[in-house]
């Protein structure tokens, strides 16, 4: 496996001869200018050998082999962070252990109530009836997040919110993920961060995202747009079984056109819900300026995509009028369909909310968390018990 091998200079020309022809002819299709394509995983472990893919043990089989500290306790990042309100005992015990079951370790960062955010701590020129107090509390608890990265000088920090589920396989998916990341962006062959050292957010779990190219301030791009060559670079997984049957994939892209098992590293457009999102030192720099400091646009997930919806659609734009503030030339990076996603959890409906009272009693008999394949959460007692497989959410599925 060559992501990093070093080709002569004729093999260099050879290849550039090959993507100028077929690449122009490439970006003529609005699906995908594939950037590379892996099967999943790369050196897959034979079912016979019974590796467990999750928990401490797991070391990874990535290359080059730098890669494979995304299998370490806090998943190639300086730390792991979960942001959620202390009371919430119930998330924090369900996610210790899924954390702890998949091998990995968590720090808290207590949630905040928007109704102890004084008028004068909210960002000037936002308003606060606008905003309302539930955004207002989960905005700070992430913006405590953000500075918490500044403040102990961490290179970075994974940050998850408390409700989060994810497949039991992460570490393997985690490998990819730093493969494409550092395909698309990093130019370093060694890295500090296994995902490269160039990224600001790595967008791990939303609830939906689209390619930036499809936005509407970029429709209009001609093919030799260097902007356009940007924002459509994209590392194509595939054959990735922890990706669930096409039709049952929720989110923004029409996934039914793409082939069974295919999962995207690619630049972010404009993603919705912050499940999961990295950030590295200077990302959280520029967030906690655009998201506290200098200003706060609208809710959490909707002001950090407006961050890196500014730096890719204004991307290499040199006219300060046109670029305005470039988004800080923010680099993110997106994971679809997602690692993470919301778990709905077993037991009353209305216990999701840490806002909403207990009105209905409505209750969930089963558990379930969209898009996760082998839910983490749902195989708890699999993963006690040292199993090799689990059970699937996708019950036809042949995993
Ligand atoms: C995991 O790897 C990252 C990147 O090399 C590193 O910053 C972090 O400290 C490591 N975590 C542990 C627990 O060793």
């Amino acid at each position: 496996m060559g992501v990093l091998f070093r080709p002569s200079p004729r093999m260099l020309i050879g290849i550039a001869t090959i993507f100028m022809t077929v690449g122009s002819f490439l970006l003529l299709i609005p699906q995908a200018t594939p950037f590379r394509l892996l099967p999943f995983p790369d050196r897959a472990p034979s079912p016979r050998s019974h590796e467990r893919l999750y928990g401490d043990g797991y070391r990874g089989h990535a290359s080059p082999a730098d890669i494979n500290r995304v299998a370490n306790a806090t998943l190639g990042f300086d730390r792991v962070f979960v942001v959620g309100l202390p009371e919430r005992s119930d998330k924090r015990d369900a996610i210790t252990l899924t954390s702890a079951l998949t091998g990995f370790r968590v720090e808290w960062v207590d949630g905040v109530r928007g109704e102890s955010v004084p008028d004068k701590a909210v960002p000037f020129g936002t308003s606060r009836e606008r905003l309302w107090e539930a955004n207002l509390g989960s905005w700070r608890a992430h913006m405590n997040a953000a500075r918490r990265i500044i403040q102990d000088d961490l290179a970075s920090a994974l940050i998850l919110e408390d409700d989060v589920d994810w497949d039991v396989r992460l570490k393997p998916q985690l490998e990819r993920v730093a493969q494409g990341a550092r395909a698309i962006l990093s130019s370093n062959p060694k890295p500090h961060s296994p995902y490269g050292d160039d990224w600001d957010i790595l967008w791990l779990g939303h609830c939906g995202e689209i390619f930036p190219e499809t936005l509407e301030e970029n429709r209009g791009r001609s093919s030799d747009d260097p902007a356009l060559r940007y924002m459509t670079r994209r590392f194509v997984i595939q054959d990735d079984m922890t990706v669930p049957p096409r039709d049952r994939i929720t989110g923004l892209l029409d996934f039914k056109n793409s082939p069974e098992h295919t999962r995207w590293v690619h630049i972010s457009g404009a993603p919705i819900c912050t499940f999961a999102y990295a950030l590295s030192q200077r990302g959280a720099r520029k967030v906690l300026f655009d998201l506290s400091v200098n200003h706060l646009t609208g809710p959490f997930d909707n002001a950090l995509a407006g961050l890196c919806r500014r730096a890719v659609s204004t991307h290499g734009i040199e006219d300060p009028a046109a670029a305005g503030d470039g988004g800080l030339d923010t680099k993110c990076i997106s994971v679809t369909p997602p690692l993470y996603f919301h778990h709905k959890a077993r037991g009353l409906v209305d216990g999701d909310s840490d806002i909403k009272a207990i009105n209905d009693g409505q209750v969930r008999e089963r558990g379930s968390t969209e898009n996760i394949v082998w839910s983490a959460r749902g195989n708890i007692d699999n993963m006690i018990l040292g199993a090799t497989t689990m059970e699937s959410q996708y019950d036809n599925q042949d995993v």
